[in-house]
């Protein structure tokens, strides 16, 4: 099936390693155009840019930090004079602390805040208006399970993300005027290799109907689908790609 994401800039966050750089390549495989940010992970950037332009797209690598409103517009500049207004954004980059609420000082989840919520306004307010400006738009926002279920050790990250998803169903509202569609995508624990011992796996699994984690791979079908033409009529959704972990009305 032709997706018709060729030609297409994709501006994805967090895409140096991990979740981000495995959209990133599926994007490139299908012939979009990606915007590709990181904040710290230069190195890893610079290498995944050089991976997935092999894929004859154009990449271009914006640094920033999306908790700055200043950062965020830089990028917006820099993409616009170099890849051209985007057509979509699939939001991968996030911070969480896992600990539980009283294990924090006062203060201390701001980051968690300033990265997981105010980076989503801050990524709206900087390029949706180039959206409305063409008519047509995609936001994507990934989030942890957590924010639709709760979890007590991921209590700060979850509330700002279950923000998230209030905002972006809001935003989905006022935009949806313009052919812009916003969703988000929750996810269950992705395998990337984490150092859990075999009994915390064994439990960890245990809570998954399909009795396994996720992959990569298992998640970027449906992100492409999220940013297709098949998908023009979805918005203000929140799809899990969770193995059945959590089961939410
Ligand atoms: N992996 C899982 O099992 C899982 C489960 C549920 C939800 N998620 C969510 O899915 C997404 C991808 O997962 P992941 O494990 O690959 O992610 P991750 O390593 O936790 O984070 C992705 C990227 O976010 C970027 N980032 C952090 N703070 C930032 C800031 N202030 N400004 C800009 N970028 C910032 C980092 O970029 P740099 O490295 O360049 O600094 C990092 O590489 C994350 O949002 C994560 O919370 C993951």
């Amino acid at each position: 099936m032709d997706l018709m994401l060729s030609g297409k800039n994709i501006l994805v966050t967090g895409a140096a390693k991990g979740v981000g750089r495995g959209i990133a390549f599926a994007l490139a495989n299908e012939g979009a155009n990606v915007a590709l940010h990181y904040q710290t992970s230069e190195a890893e950037a610079a290498e995944t840019a050089r991976l997935i332009e092999k894929a004859g797209v154009k990449v271009v690598v914006v640094k920033g930090d999306l908790a700055s409103f200043e950062d965020v517009q830089n990028m917006r500049t820099r993409i616009n004079r170099d890849l051209g207004t985007l057509d979509a954004i699939v939001n991968n980059a996030g911070y969480a602390q896992f600990k539980s609420f009283f294990q924090y000082l006062p203060g201390e989840w701001q980051r968690e805040i300033d990265v997981c919520l105010n980076g989503v306004l801050h990524l709206a307010h900087a390029f949706v208006p180039d959206m409305i400006a063409n008519n047509r738009g995609k936001f994507i926002n990934i989030v942890g399970d957590s924010a639709r279920t709760g979890d007590r050790n991921l209590i700060v990250s979850a509330a700002a993300r279950s923000g998230a998803i209030s905002f972006l169903k809001s935003l989905a509202q006022d935009v949806g005027k313009n052919d812009i569609q916003c969703n988000t995508v929750s996810l269950g624990l992705i395998d990337q290799g984490q150092n859990f011992n075999e009994a915390t796996l064994a439990k960890i699994i245990k809570q998954y109907p399909l009795r396994r984690l996720g992959k990569v791979d298992d998640l970027t079908g449906c992100i492409l689908f999220l940013l297709s033409s098949s998908s023009d009529w979805i918005t203000g959704q929140v799809l899990s790609v969770n193995g059945g972990h959590s089961m939410v009305d």
